[in-house]
């Protein structure tokens, strides 16, 4: 049986590498074909949307990943591949989710972050020209991997913190309209070597320094002659350590082709022999793998065919959630039942509150109370009201950091964590 769901997008935003090979294609492909693994993967088309303002742009990369990802040998039989835009069902959900996300969860997001700081830095507005789809973008991430109810997330590093956000926007939506969602969790590709690129940095679109993964053989030749290397002559012995060229053959050849390759670097092997050595090592692994690429890329009507395919598998699945989850949240036929959580039909949001008192003997205190109403903080006696929502202020503006302060008239009723993540809540509402 198969019971764990994995599923992963690709934003369609530019063409596939050496580095997207190594790091997430060739081990995503690899991992699909275990059994008892139900995988999705997807075009992330409307993230691109966020970043790219060409249309042909769109649409060219998203034809050259997805003909890439069947080149590298995903087979669109045995998973579920789609494009994210083919599902109407996303967009609707992200606004389901849109009403249960705080939007201090969001201001906390490091790619809005980052370019708040940076126009900051630079004098300018916070905002200046950041669009509410950027401000939205892990919303729009949540909904991807909720509508799936996918358990394992593989990403790299910088994108956990989305996988968390989709945590918390599941749990408030199942804390008020009752457990719809599977909570997901980040799968990180931790031993995958990063592939240096053609200076030797990160490869990284970013850097200009790729070797994109489909080019033509004679291509291929020339860009790994443009590796960079240090200027030991022939005869030299020469480094493995810091070798560009090196890390890059590692990736693709076996451990004995590589120890051989060691003992050359020893031996002084020609920097140009060495490159020779690595361009024939990854053509091997490529050409089959391009043969099929190119006729993909020539026959774009099947991947259409293939992609739309994929979209009817997944809508089999988001149709039905969608219809449950328009349900659960009151957009329903005005002569259906309810069948409401408690919560729901209070109509209270999930968020911690301060609940101030006075008890007999004359005191003022107050508690601090987490979403589900269990008790995190309790206060001692306060003279006045006025005292003790001083003490409540500082709570709600310092966080944790008052806790040290208040150290004395507060009672600790829960793990630092659960009290931490509650006074957040309140930082953010400020
Ligand atoms: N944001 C991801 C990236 O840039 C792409 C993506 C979109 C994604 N939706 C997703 C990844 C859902 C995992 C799950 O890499």
């Amino acid at each position: 049986m198969k019971t764990l769901r994995v599923l992963t997008g690709i934003t369609t935003s530019g063409t596939p590498h050496l580095g997207n090979y190594v790091g997430a294609i060739r081990p995503t492909v690899r991992a699909s074909r275990l059994a008892h693994v139900d995988s999705f993967y997807f075009l992330a088309d409307y993230h691109a949307l966020i970043k790219v303002g060409e249309p042909a742009r769109v649409q060219r990369s998203t034809l050259e990943i997805a003909a890439t990802w069947l080149a590298c040998g995903l087979d669109p039989e045995k998973v579920t591949f789609y494009r994210q835009s083919d599902i109407p069902e996303i967009p609707e959900l992200t606004w389901l989710l849109t009403c249960v996300t705080g939007k201090g969860l969001l201001n906390r997001a490091h790619a809005y972050k980052a370019s708040v700081d940076k126009n900051n830095a630079a004098g300018l507005e916070p905002d200046d020209g950041v669009t509410a789809g950027l401000f939205m973008y892990p919303v729009l991430m949540a909904a991807d991997i909720l509508m799936f109810n996918a358990h394992k997330v593989p990403v790299g590093r910088d994108q956990v913190q989305h996988i968390e956000m989709a945590r918390d926007m599941a749990s408030s939506f199942n804390h008020l309209y009752g457990e719809h969602f599977t909570l997901p969790e980040a799968e990180i590709e931790a031993h995958v070597a990063t592939l240096p690129g053609l200076d030797g940095r990160k490869m990284s679109k970013s850097y200009d320094n790729t070797i994109p993964l489909f080019v033509p053989r004679d291509q291929l030749r020339k860009l790994i002659m443009g590796i960079v290397t240090d200027s030991r002559a022939p005869g030299e012995p020469k480094d493995t350590e810091g070798s560009a060229l090196f890390q890059i053959y590692q990736a693709f050849a076996s451990a004995e082709e590589t120890a051989s390759l060691a003992k050359s670097y020893a031996d002084g092997i020609a920097w140009g022999d060495a490159k020779q050595l690595l361009f024939e090592r990854l053509d091997q692994e490529i050409a089959p793998m391009r043969a099929v690429y190119d006729e993909l890329m020539n026959d774009p009507a099947r991947i259409e065919r293939t992609l739309r395919a994929g979209a009817e598998k997944a809508r089999a699945t988001s149709r039905p959630f969608t219809d449950r989850l328009r349900h659960a949240v009151g957009l329903r036929a005005l002569d259906s039942q309810g069948g409401d959580t408690p919560l729901a039909k209070t109509g209270k949001t999930a968020a911690p509150v301060f609940k101030q008192y006075r008890e007999a003997d004359g005191q003022f205190r107050f508690k601090l109370l987490d979403a589900k109403g269990t008790l995190l903080l309790q206060s001692t006696g306060f003279a006045s009201p006025r005292e003790a929502a001083q003490a409540i202020a500082r709570l709600r503006q310092e966080g944790t950091a008052a806790l040290a302060d208040l150290r004395s008239r507060l009672e600790m009723q829960a793990e630092i964590g659960s009290v931490a993540n509650a006074l957040a809540h309140f930082r953010d509402e400020d």
